[in-house]
């Protein structure tokens, strides 16, 4: 689950060689671990029939790529380079189903609020990582809250960007909701909208429709969402980005979480009020299955989401 900690493996790729796990190591003082200065992408490799496969790795590192743009960060690996170095570290790490984790961050030089001309290290990282939102999730739904926590206004953080000093609010959506007896917290926007999770997107599903907040600029444009809304397409329900004010979680007939950690994970309740009948709901399972088939390569690749690792 969520809560365990990481799993060491052997090696770390930075910079186009690989170091030791334990070797990756930063100075107290470097900028990214001041002021969170640090892009990042999180990505699930699965195993397959074909061997280990990284799901739409393309698109998380264009994203990575993205990141680093909006932030200013000169980062001179391609995005095929990186393709490429993310294959070869599950690879050299002999990993089948893991997440891979790689992040540009502002190594050790500037003392103020100005990064430029401090180091920008590459690193990427791997580790087998379960169920995040708990081993029962997927099957049996999670039980969330509405946080007392907002979403950042969006001239007050390029959302699109996955930068490390963002993740200060998730975590206080994060504990605030594990301190309170739930799984995961659902923030608002700054106007007062459903948002997204702490690190995952949200779908309803009311009469048969699927219905997921607008990219308005408060919440990710996550890869997983997208998929979900092509997956739900294909499987014939109608789909829908809309505005979602808070008291339609309360009515859905269905609710789910979708990310690249959580899945596609159904929502049982929110603030103790039973989501439909109070357990997984029939169409996100249906979503769910033709999704871990996708992932697992169990069906026809036909968008080509997987990249193979050998
Ligand atoms: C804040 C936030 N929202 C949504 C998501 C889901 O995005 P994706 O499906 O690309 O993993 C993530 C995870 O990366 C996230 O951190």
């Amino acid at each position: 689950m969520g809560t365990s900690g990481l799993i060491p493996v052997d090696w770390i790729w930075k910079d186009g060689e690989f170091i030791r796990w334990q070797d990756a190591q930063l100075h107290l003082l470097s900028v990214a671990v001041q002021f969170g200065a640090s892009m990042f992408e999180g990505i699930r490799c699965y195993q397959t029939p074909r061997g280990p496969a990284i799901f739409r790795l393309k698109e998380h590192i264009r994203r990575l790529h993205d990141s680093c743009h909006i932030y200013r960060m000169p980062l001179e690996h391609s995005q095929d380079t990186l393709v490429d170095a993310c294959r070869d570290t599950v690879r050299k790490n002999g990993l089948g189903d893991c997440y891979v984790r790689p992040m540009v961050l502002w190594g050790y030089g500037a003392a103020g609020m100005n990064p430029v001309g401090s180091p920008l290290e590459t690193y990427i990282p791997a580790w087998p990582w379960g169920a995040y939102l708990g081993d029962d999730a997927l099957t049996q739904g999670v039980d969330v809250c509405v946080s007392s926590w907002s979403r950042a206004h969006p001239n007050t953080f390029p959302v699109q960007a996955k930068a490390a000093g963002h993740y200060v609010n998730a975590q206080l959506i994060k504990m605030e909701a594990i301190v309170n007896g739930y799984v995961e917290g659902i923030a608002v926007s700054p106007s007062g909208l459903v948002s997204e999770g702490s690190g995952q997107n949200l779908f309803l599903v009311r009469n048969g429709v699927i219905i997921t907040p607008f990219l308005d600029g408060s919440s990710l444009a996550g890869i997983t969402r997208d998929a979900v809304l092509r997956i739900a397409a294909d499987l014939g329900y109608p789909v829908r980005e809309q505005y979602v004010p808070r008291e339609s979680l309360y009515t859905a007939d269905e609710l789910f979480f979708t990310g690249t950690a959580s899945e596609v994970t159904p929502i049982r309740s929110v603030d103790r009020i039973p989501v439909g009948a109070g357990s997984a709901g029939a169409v996100t399972m249906a979503i769910q299955k033709r999704f871990m088939e996708t992932v697992r390569g169990e069906r026809e690749d036909a968008r080509a989401w997987l990249t193979l690792v050998d």
